[in-house]
């Protein structure tokens, strides 16, 4: 067998594990099969490209891989679930950074001569790439609070990147005329400041779109760079994970009924500064934990309204326990979930998966808001964005995104630690409302105190 017959084939198996690990990642149940496939198509492919690579110094390949597979080996063990979304963001900017290095390596070496379709190759990879990093770090910042998740508008901002981009183009019509390394360097510098433009003025409760956006630009920038490497399992796993991340895109634009139009021009989120400052007039009712027993104890219906705090406290299995209880004593208990709670899709149901919630107790949105308004007691526990009413007023910021409807329930208690607004920066009113009892405390702590009591 030749080498490259035998590359071609081990490529071919390589591409065919890594179409079978996103199948596999399609659902709880075989994501780990899925995942399992996607490290042996990788190791294939690594292995492939080091055997029939030409002139490689060894140690100039093993020493990185070792090096970021344990840096990587090291993250994964320790991130949490709930940072888990910033992570991803992270490594989209390496992936984008890799893609720009690697171009950048390719117009730089004096040796190689480019075609044209190479130069539009080294192009597209490269300011893909650029824009990709820098709008992954600026996302890894607003994810991690870092930056603060807020919108940043100001006047003129689409002019100035509609400048950017045409200045980024035109650099690029310039280095594929004439390769002038010059012009490439300050095609990708136009890049970066745009990766960060774009970014900037999207607000929090669009950043999940964004994330899986920028997944999928990450793999866009990968195939550019495998048809500059003439790398075929490159091209097919950036296409994967390119396409792959269109899609997740569109399933969650859909998901909070948000145009991906919408989405990239940002602003949401923007004005949440006036937004809070009525917060101060407003009033509350706060209960204890023997108030929201008792209620509890005597309803004959429960929905439970989970969200990115049951996470962070990690009350999942309190929570079951809590169920358990109540359905001893005859009252019939779901689960709502909504399709963005927390902070990456499917949160909740691995969250409840995990605490062995029985399935038929979990109920997506679409099937349990028609029942809120015959339920005696909805508990929101460490959820927020998901549950605002303001979604239904015209002018509100998030005005036509899908919420439960837990404000049309019997009475309404609600969990969190403080009055502060969700992910999104947004006051809620349900929090006001005459048949809503807050009951503040760690999600973990209050379930527990909980569970003792109904006892
Ligand atoms: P959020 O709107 O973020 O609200 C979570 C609430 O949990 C907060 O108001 C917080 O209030 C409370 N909380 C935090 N820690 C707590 C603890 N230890 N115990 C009790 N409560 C606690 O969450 P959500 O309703 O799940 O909405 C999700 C939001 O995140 C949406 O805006 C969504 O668009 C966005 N998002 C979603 C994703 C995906 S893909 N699902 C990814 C990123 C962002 P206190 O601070 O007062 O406790």
């Amino acid at each position: 067998m030749t080498e490259q017959s035998f590359s071609i084939i081990a490529y071919l198996v390589a591409a065919i594990f890594f179409i079978l690990a996103l199948k596999g990642l399609s659902s709880p149940t075989s994501a780990r099969q899925g995942n399992l496939f996607g490290m042996i198509g990788m190791t294939i492919a690594v292995i492939t490209t080091l055997i029939i690579g030409e002139n490689l110094i060894a140690l100039l390949i093993l020493i990185p891989i070792a090096l970021g597979g344990a840096i990587g080996f090291v993250a994964a063990k320790k991130v949490q679930m709930t940072k888990m979304p910033e992570l991803v963001a992270l490594m989209h900017s390496f992936v984008g950074l890799a893609a720009v290095l690697i171009a950048l390596a390719a117009v730089l070496n004096p040796i190689e001569v480019h075609t044209t379709v190479q130069r539009i190759e080294l192009f597209i990879g490269a300011f893909i790439g650029a824009i990709t990093f820098t709008a992954s770090v600026i996302a890894f910042g607003k994810l991690s609070g870092k930056f603060g998740a807020k919108a940043l508008v100001f006047k003129g901002q689409h002019l100035l990147n509609l400048i950017l981009a045409i200045l980024m183009i035109g650099f690029g019509a310039i280095y594929f005329q004439n390769e002038s390394i010059l012009a490439f360097i300050v095609m990708v510098i136009f890049a970066l400041i745009l990766g960060v433009l774009l970014i900037v003025p999207i607000g929090g409760a669009d950043m999940p779109v964004v994330v899986s956006m920028l997944n999928s630009y990450s793999g866009w920038a990968a195939a550019g760079i495998g048809f500059t490497l003439n790398n075929s399992v490159l091209i097919i796993a950036g296409a994967c994970v390119g396409s792959s991340g269109a899609i997740l895109s569109y399933i969650m634009c859909k998901a909070m009924n948000r145009s991906i139009v919408s989405v990239l021009l940002g602003g949401f989120g923007s004005d949440v500064a006036e937004d809070l400052a009525d917060k101060g007039e407003k009033n509350y009712k706060s209960g204890s934990v023997d108030d929201v027993a008792f209620l509890m104890s005597n309803a004959d219906s429960v929905i439970i309204v989970p969200g990115y705090g049951l996470a962070v406290a990690r009350a999942q299995h309190a929570l079951q326990e809590l169920t358990v209880k109540l359905v001893e004593k005859g009252i019939t208990v779901k689960y709502a979930i909504h399709p963005v709670a927390g902070r990456m899709p499917g949160h909740m149901n691995v969250l409840l998966a995990e605490a062995d919630v029985p399935y038929e107790q979990v109920v997506e949105m679409e099937d349990v808001n028609s029942e809120f308004p015959q339920t005696d007691v909805v508990l929101v526990i460490g959820a927020n964005d998901v549950v605002n009413p303001a979604a239904k007023t015209p002018g509100s910021p998030i005005y036509g995104m899908p919420i439960l409807e837990a404000q049309k329930a019997k009475m309404i208690i609600v969990n969190k630690r403080s009055m502060a607004p969700g992910y999104a920066g947004l006051d809620n009113d349900l929090f006001y409302m005459d048949k809503t009892m807050m009951l503040f405390g760690d999600a973990k702590n209050v379930v527990e105190e909980l569970v003792k009591t109904i006892e």
